[in-house]
């Protein structure tokens, strides 16, 4: 009755087929005849199942490889970020000696390498703040424990003869001298340590700085017995601060009486070429030995030997001269032999940069 068009599928075959009908033009109802088309759509369908298996593939591929795509973004950008956050929230809470693994070789390997740099320079400084303060505190509290022993021993006793009193004030002043001698030495230290001190640089001729150093030490020496022997072919004008340079050789030749026994000698020699200068102070005293060398530039460190001794030294000489020899652009080396002496030899730039 009325046209149409299907598609059937006949012998696993796709046909298509259509069937118009004929009729009487006067009287529609009257059918005629019926004209069919049938066509073979079997390749149609064939390309279109293959197009949709593609499109399937191509989906489940595409979605597969977003995926794979963004776990690897995750892992290779977010979670190194996240280890890094986790570990700066670490040290933050005061964990000094946190460390991120580093992996591989981008930009975060990279971050990750700063990052445990900067944890071992704050762990190191931590370390050295608490010993530095354990050390004053130590150092601080020795001398006034013998001040504490003597005022107390002058309070309860009775009939104290006048020498006495005058015995033991004598030591309580000994101690004071002390105790400002540690203070004035651990103020010049933290100047120096803090970078803000400024070096009061000016020509300064080198020769009559060391004479007017040996003209004030040599009432120690002569004490000891200890010859001072100086030695210079020329004249040598360097650019320094005059003042801290003093003050760092002085510790130099200081040591070189102390750790002498009586009757040696300290010999001190300037030499130079047209960029630097070198002051050698050479003892024959009693020595440092090789594992000890390198420590002895540290805050505090004294020597077995010298620590039992009562040379009545804190340790603070050296680490003075080593950082003012530092901010002046120069080294210090030390050689020494047990019993036989020590030589120290500072080098600066005649030309302060
Ligand atoms: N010329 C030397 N011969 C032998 N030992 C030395 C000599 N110079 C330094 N030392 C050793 O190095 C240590 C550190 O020296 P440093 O000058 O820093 O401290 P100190 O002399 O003990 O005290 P101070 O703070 O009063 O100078 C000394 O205690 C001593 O053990
Ligand atoms: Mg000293």
């Amino acid at each position: 009755k009325r046209d149409s068009a299907e598609k059937i599928k006949k012998d696993e075959q796709y046909i298509m087929s259509t069937a118009v009908a004929i009729r009487d033009l006067k009287n529609t109802d009257n059918i005629l005849g019926v004209v069919v088309v049938s066509a073979n759509i079997d390749d149609v369908y064939l390309l279109l199942e293959e197009i949709s298996s593609q499109i399937y593939l191509l989906a489940l591929l595409s979605s597969l490889l977003t995926g794979l795509l963004s776990f690897f973004t995750s892992t290779l950008i977010t979670r190194p970020i996240k280890e890094l956050m986790k570990s700066v929230l670490k040290v933050t809470n005061g964990n000094l000696d946190e460390k991120i693994k580093v992996k591989g070789n981008n930009e975060m390997a990279e971050l990750a390498k700063s990052f445990n740099l900067m944890t071992e320079r704050l762990d190191r400084i931590e370390e050295s703040r608490q010993e530095f303060v354990s050390n004053v505190s130590h150092e601080l509290k020795t001398p006034l424990a013998s001040i504490k022993v003597l005022t107390e021993s002058l309070i309860f006793e009775e009939n104290i003869p006048i020498e006495m009193y005058k015995e033991f004030f004598s030591d309580i002043n000994h101690e004071v001298d002390r105790l400002n001698t540690i203070i004035n030495d651990l103020l010049s230290l933290v100047k120096l340590d803090s970078n803000k001190v400024n070096l009061n640089i000016a020509q300064t001729n080198l020769n009559n700085l060391i004479e007017a150093i040996l003209k004030r030490l040599s009432p120690l020496a002569k004490k000891k017995d200890i010859s001072l022997i100086y030695q210079s072919d020329r004249e040598t004008t360097v650019e320094v601060d005059e003042v801290k340079l003093t003050l760092a050789i002085s510790n130099l030749i200081e040591n070189g009486i102390k750790y002498t026994v009586e009757g040696g000698q300290v010999t001190i020699n300037i030499q130079s070429n047209s960029q630097e200068a070198f002051i050698t102070v050479t003892d024959t005293g009693i020595g440092i030995a090789k594992e000890e060398q390198s420590r002895i530039f540290e805050r505090f460190y004294r020597t077995d030997k010298t620590r039992s001794r009562d040379t009545g030294g804190t340790g603070l000489g050296l680490s003075i001269t080593y950082r003012t020899i530092i901010m002046h652009t120069g080294s210090i080396q030390v050689e020494s032999e047990e019993g036989i002496g020590s030589t120290f030899v500072i080098q600066i730039p005649i030309k302060h940069v």
